[in-house]
């Protein structure tokens, strides 16, 4: 079976280190036997639209629509195209358009990086966050009215769906269940919001029934908040609402150490549509064009693109090399200047990309 990947590498450093996630793709489909046919795409982009004055094309939809997966560097050129206009203009309409309505994010302590946090060490952190990415707080429902006078009054109006969360919910189950420590955190705040919180707590009871192997917990996200920094070992999966895991989402990558190698997946889990693998960073123009951008974010998501596409073996075995390489340390690896080496994206894409095919 041929996995179809669009490969849009974007602004900045994404078009320098989308090469290096593409290069160990190869590398693993090599080993592991895996046939994926990779076209690349130059719009999702800010000379796009310098071009052609949109982001995408008016077929974009179609065009995508017949990709097993999407694999995206990074969009946006602030001194050429404000920020809204491109990031609106692009990856919000994938995630939209495809239903990719679990954000999902692993929160680990890699070795050789040192997190803020004191004392922690690799194995003190290692969860994962699914963001619910379609509805929730962020809505369209609301409005304003008496603009300008003293009686002006806005309101948006958190939107919650039976649906919209059980599916999320199923989702972190299934993951919960699949990881060794069987455990599942719910972000709430059911003491504060009185409606939709409540609900939320009821379908997580709900769910939890059917999946009697998974210890549940959950916590207000005033104290969770507080708990990622105290007590990072605490937790494996963490599930929450819309705006609730975007702050964890940050939150724990942050208490890993570096954002040059953070991954993440926009999921549509049902594969009706392409689901959207990229790093957590952004295009970065202070360093982009210098050849020194961690290609590590890219590269795990290459891991988490296999293992989406059923390939978990070749997954692991990205993330094994690119911990190997980074065990090794800035002496004997060509570590980025982030990482406090003096390595380039090039030499340390190479060197992961060795250790995978020993
Ligand atoms: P950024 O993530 O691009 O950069 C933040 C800081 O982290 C910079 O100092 C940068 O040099 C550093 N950094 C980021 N990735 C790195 C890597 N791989 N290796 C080493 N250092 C790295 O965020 P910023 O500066 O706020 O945004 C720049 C542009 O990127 C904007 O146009 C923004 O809208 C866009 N952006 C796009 C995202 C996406 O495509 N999903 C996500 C975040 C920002
Ligand atoms: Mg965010």
């Amino acid at each position: 079976m041929t996995h179809r990947i669009a490969a849009i590498a974007g602004d900045g450093i994404g078009t320098e280190v989308l090469p290096e996630g593409l290069r160990i793709l190869e590398a693993a489909a090599k080993r592991f036997d895996i046939d994926l046919e990779i076209e690349h795409f130059d719009f999702a982009s800010c000379d796009y639209y310098l071009e052609h004055g949109q982001m995408l094309p008016d077929d974009w939809f179609d065009t995508l629509s017949s990709f097993d997966a999407i694999f995206f560097g990074a969009v946006g050129w602030p001194e050429k195209v404000p920020d809204h206009i491109s990031l609106w203009g692009s990856l919000l309409q994938f995630r939209r358009a495809f239903d990719q309505y679990i954000n999902l994010r692993p929160c680990r302590l890699m070795p050789g990086i040192k997190s803020p946090l004191a004392d922690r060490e690799p194995g003190d952190i290692d969860f994962y966050v699914v963001r619910e990415n379609t509805e929730g707080e962020y809505s369209s429902v609301g409005g304003k009215m008496f603009e300008g006078t003293e009686r002006e009054v806005v309101i948006q109006d958190t939107v919650m769906t039976r649906t919209g969360i059980d599916r999320v919910l199923k989702y972190a189950f299934d993951l919960a269940s699949k990881r060794p420590r069987h455990k599942l955190t719910s972000a709430t705040k059911s003491n504060g919001i009185s409606i939709t919180m409540p609900y939320w707590d009821e379908r997580v009871k709900a769910m939890a029934s059917h999946y009697p192997d998974v210890t549940v917990d959950q916590f207000h996200i005033d104290i969770l908040t507080a708990n990622f920094v105290l007590h990072p070992d605490w937790f494996d999966v963490v599930v929450a609402s819309n705006l609730f895991g975007d702050i964890l989402s940050d939150l724990g990558p942050a208490c890993t150490g570096t954002i040059g190698v953070a991954p993440s997946a926009n999921i549509n889990p049902e594969g009706k549509y392409p689901s959207l693998f990229e790093p957590v960073h952004g295009s970065a123009p202070d360093i982009a064009g210098k050849g020194i951008a961690n290609p590590i974010g890219q590269m795990w998501c290459g891991a988490m693109m296999l293992e989406h596409l059923g390939h978990e073996e070749a997954g692991k075995a990205i993330v094994d090399a690119i911990e190997q390489v980074l065990a090794a340390g800035p002496e004997q690896a060509p570590l980025t200047p982030d990482l406090k080496g003096q390595g380039t994206t090039q030499s340390l894409g190479k060197a992961i990309t060795e250790a995978l095919e020993k």
